[in-house]
């Protein structure tokens, strides 16, 4: 794979272990694919390289612009879409959904940043975000589609009724992070 050059901005997500882990361990995937939460776009950019056609979705708009230009300087095509998850993604239905999300317990202590806030806090338990997630992924998924998300020892286990299998784990100072795979029956 071509290596990848993305530049961090301010007030964007900057791509962490697990933005890492994601691009490392993730398997080739073919077809449309939707990122959501895009942040820089490393994970999108670097499916988009693989030669996948890649729709990012951010609710940042400052997001949004980082993966455009990281796209750019990439020289690779990447729709990049400014929205609240699948908001303005009506009707649209994709091979494959992956997602780094927002995964911590959202903290006691307001962030001075807001737009961090929203990269990392995933609710109330840290799992809400996710839970979202997979109750939207039904309406833009084909039947024999998968979602692939981070699931962090942080958050709170939760009951669904999608198939699951952990593809890697790796465990950090703070916290043990899976790459999981959910399919329907
Ligand atoms: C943990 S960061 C991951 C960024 C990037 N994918 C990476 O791995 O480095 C989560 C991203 O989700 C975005 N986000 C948070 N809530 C969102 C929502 N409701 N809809 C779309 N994006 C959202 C944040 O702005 C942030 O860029």
């Amino acid at each position: 794979m071509a290596k990848l050059n993305i530049t961090n901005f301010d007030g964007v997500y900057e791509p962490a272990e697990d933005s890492y882990l994601f691009v490392n361990h993730i398997p080739n995937l073919k077809g449309n694919i939707l990122e959501i939460g895009c942040g820089t776009g490393l994970i999108g950019i670097s499916l988009a390289l693989k030669g996948n056609k890649v729709t990012a979705v951010d609710i940042n708009p400052l997001a949004v612009e980082a993966a455009k230009s990281n796209a750019k300087n990439n020289n690779v095509d990447l729709e990049v879409v400014e929205g609240d998850m699948f908001s303005s993604l009506e009707g649209r239905i994709f091979d494959a959904i992956v997602c780094n999300p927002p995964y911590l317990p959202n903290s006691e202590d307001k962030y001075d940043d807001s737009k961090l806030a929203l990269a990392v806090e995933g609710g109330p338990t840290g799992s809400e975000f996710t839970i979202r997630l997979l109750e939207d992924a039904r309406n833009h998924l084909e039947s024999q589609g998968s979602v692939y998300t981070i699931i962090s020892s942080k958050m709170k286990e939760f009951q669904t009724s999608w198939n699951q299998e952990v593809l890697h784990e790796e465990k950090f100072f703070f916290e043990r992070l899976r790459l999981v795979r959910f399919w329907r029956s």
